[in-house]
Parts: C-alpha cells; structure tokens; sequence
C-alpha cells in the first residue's frame, strides 16, 4: 500500500492536501493522482517487456475515467472490454479501436454487430459465439479464451479459470475450435486465457503460461495454425494492507516470459492488468457525519458507503483509512466507519483505530482506484459522487457529481396513471 506524503497532518494527493480538494469539491469524492497512474503502467509494462515484446492491455472494467484512459491511451497501452460501453468509452478517449481486445461473456449478436462496427478485435468465449460471428462475418481476425484449469484471486466471487467455469472454452475442446475457424475462414492469431483477480502469489501465472504455450504448440501441430500471441489475463493483486508485501513483479514477468520463451514459439505476449494499473493511485474522501457510541461499538458515520464502494461490502475486501486532516496522530480508540445506506451491511472499514474522530474530519479511504467508482450504484436514491484527477500539480474534475435530476431522468410515468 501507498503512504502518502503529509503537510501539517494533512494528507497531500499530488502535492495537494486532501482538505482544499474536499472544500473545492465536496465530498465523497474520489481523486486520483496521475502520475501514479503512469508509474504503475511503465512499471507492469517494462517488467514485461524487457524480456519479451509484451502488450498490456489495461482491463478497463477497473476504472473507465475518461481521463484515466486518455492518460493510458497516450502512454500506448491497450485495452481489455468486456462491453460495448467499454469500448465506446474507450474509443471516447481516442483508443484506436485495432487495439481493443473485447472479451465479453454470453455476447449478443447485436452487441457482436456493434463491435464490428465499433472496429475491435474479438476474443471468442463459446462455440456458439463463434458460429453466430461466423454468420455475421467471417472477415476479421479472432482468438479464443480458453479455460485453463488455474483458478486465482482474492475470493471465490472472482475466480474465473477453474475448470467448470463460466467463462472461456473448455480445454478439451479448444483445439477444435481452432480447426473450426480455420474452416470458416476466420484468420486466428492468438489465444487467451484469464486465472482470477487479485491473487497474491506469482505460480497461477507461471502454470497458465505453460497451459498456453502447450495449447499453442497443439494447435500448430494439429491444426497448422501458429500463434503470434498469447495472452495470460490480469489478477496481479496489490497490497491493500499497510505492511503487505507487494507482489514480486520482476521474478513474476521473468518467470511467466522464461516459460513462453522455452516452452513454445510465440513471439508476443499479452497482460490484463486493471487493479495494478490504477488501485494504489486512487483515494476516497468522505466526510466524518456522526461519530456515535453505540456500547459494545464506536461507529464513525461519513457521507459515502456501500453505494460509493461497494467491494467491503460486497467481498468483505479490506480498504485501509485515515483520517485526512489528522494524519500521524495517536489513535485512541477502535471504530467501524459506516455509511449512510440503510443496511447493516453497509461497512466501509471495521474495527479500526482512528486519532479521536469529531464530525467534520475528513476520512481518506485508501486503494480506491480500481473497481471503487466503477461498481458504485444509485441505491437508496444517492447519486454517483465526483471524480478528481491531479495533475501538474492542480486538481481538476473530471467527472462532476451527478445531479438528483439524474435519478429520474430515464422513467416515466404510465399515462393511466396521470
Ligand atoms: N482480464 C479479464 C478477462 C478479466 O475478467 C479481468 C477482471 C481482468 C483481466 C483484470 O483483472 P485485474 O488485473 O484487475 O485483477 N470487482 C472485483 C474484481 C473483478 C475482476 C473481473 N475481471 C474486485 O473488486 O475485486
């Protein structure tokens, strides 16, 4: 996990404390500071790259900022969409649509037709996906995902290569797949598998990369098709916890590009990382509502919750805070920090210790970059809060909170019902 610098106990994003963005802004709200954005894709990327040619494409599903993107966009990175919004947002923030790889699950054919349209590659989850594509057009290049057998990440709910798994083709079928295109018509280059997400141990990329490699080379000797690349997914997870170790990225990228290299004749890698590109760039500021003292517990209310970031709820996912205007001060007692959505799941950190907190702190809840924005929702009729982004030096709006207007702009009311 990130520390943040401090200037007079106040936490500074960017070199801005955090206090002047919550007054300029208001709160919750969420700022991400760009250069961490451009650090972690150079450093994903170059740990790659400088053993084998490697393309990340940047799993947008974990932050679809338009500014995020465009820095992304100008730093050459790709993109992994799993919708056609993804890719139009992409697109949005001038991605080059040749260098979007959509893997979705259980595609429509008129979202197929949109894709086509929109002028991205398409990485084929079924053997029906690919007959319905087949019926469209068989003038593009394709790949496959395969199901590798290697499950990772940090919890069952997102755990996606196991055998049996929803998503991608089943091993024993795969190779036919390949025949089968091939006898359509389609020209098919790569092949593509993905493990899990924020797994923390570097073995489920080091045996999906050998789970290629053999598919490639089964598939050059049965098929004659050679590869030019092959994929392994995201899921490199990031600390979370102060104290974590970091997942150890340069024995990972050499590991996984040793394998590729001895074991198989590609040429190209590819990654999907999300949450390693953006997680650690990303706080939420939320202020201090209440602080109440309930007997057995101490709750600190603030004014985002499960509706702003849902991942404490949702996977009991630990997010580390602070309290922004109090940084470095002794804590004094334990607190759940909880929000303002009527449920008693709505949980953002449990039992932690904070430096006396009053009504009107402000909270920092940390790691906030990836999948936080993304997955917050408009329940109990709270509308999505503001996107920061500091850059230069200068923290500007990059999405404006949403107005209540918002929350009723796409109903109607039945005539009948005057
Ligand atoms: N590629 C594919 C095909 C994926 O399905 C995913 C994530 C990624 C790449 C990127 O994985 P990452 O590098 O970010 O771990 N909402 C959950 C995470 C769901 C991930 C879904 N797929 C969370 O908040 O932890």
């Amino acid at each position: 996990m990130r520390e943040y610098d401090t200037k007079d106990g106040v936490m500074l994003i960017g070199g801005v404390p955090a206090t002047d963005i919550a007054e300029e802004f208001g709160t919750p709200v969420y700022v991400t500071d760009a250069d961490l954005v451009r650090e972690n894709y150079r450093s994903i990327h170059g740990a790659f790259n400088r053993h084998l040619p490697t393309r990340v494409h940047y799993a947008c599903k974990a932050n679809t900022n338009l500014a995020v993107l465009r820095l992304l966009q100008k730093e050459g990175s790709h993109i992994d969409a799993v919708s056609i919004g993804e890719v139009l947002t992409c697109v949005k923030a001038r991605f080059d649509p040749g260098k979007i790889l959509y893997t979705g699950t259980n595609v429509t054919d008129s979202e197929m037709e949109a894709l086509l349209e929109a002028g991205c590659r398409i990485n084929v989850d079924s053997e029906s996906q690919l007959e319905r594509l087949a019926r469209i057009t068989t003038d593009v290049p394709l790949s496959f995902r395969v199901t590798p057998g290697v499950a990772s990440g940090h919890g069952a709910k997102v755990m996606t290569g196991g055998k049996g798994s929803k998503f991608g083709i089943p091993m024993d079928r795969i190779v036919g797949c390949y025949a089968r295109a091939n006898e359509l018509g389609f020209r098919v280059d790569g092949l593509h598998a993905h493990t899990g997400s924020g797994g923390n141990s570097i073995e489920p990329f080091i045996d999906v990369a050998y789970v290629l490699c053999d598919l490639a080379n089964e598939i050059e000797d049965k098929v004659g098709i050679k590869l030019d690349w092959i994929d392994i997914g995201g899921g490199f997870g990031v600390p979370y916890r102060p104290h974590e170790p970091a997942l150890d990225l340069d024995e990972l990228a050499i590991a996984v590009t040793n394998v590729v290299k001895e074991e198989s004749s590609v040429g190209e890698l590819a990654i999907e990382p999300g949450r390693y590109v953006v997680c650690d760039t990303t706080v939420l500021l939320a202020r201090c509502v209440d602080v109440k003292d309930a007997g057995p517990k101490k709750y600190v209310g603030v004014d985002a919750g499960m509706n702003t970031l849902m991942r404490p709820s949702l996977y009991d996912s630990y997010h580390h805070v602070a309290l922004a205007n109090k940084m470095h001060r002794a804590c004094v007692a334990k607190y759940d920090v909880v929000g303002q959505i009527c449920e008693s799941g709505d949980i953002l950190a449990r039992d932690r210790v904070l430096p006396d907190p009053r009504a009107g702190d402000l909270l920092a809840v940390y790691c906030a970059g990836a999948y936080s924005f993304s997955m917050s929702n408009e329940y109990n009729s709270r509308p999505r809060c503001a996107e920061v982004m500091v850059i230069d030096g200068r923290a500007e709006l990059t999405r404006a909170a949403e107005p209540i207007e918002d929350l009723w702009r796409h109903q109607t009311i039945p005539e009948a019902l005057g």
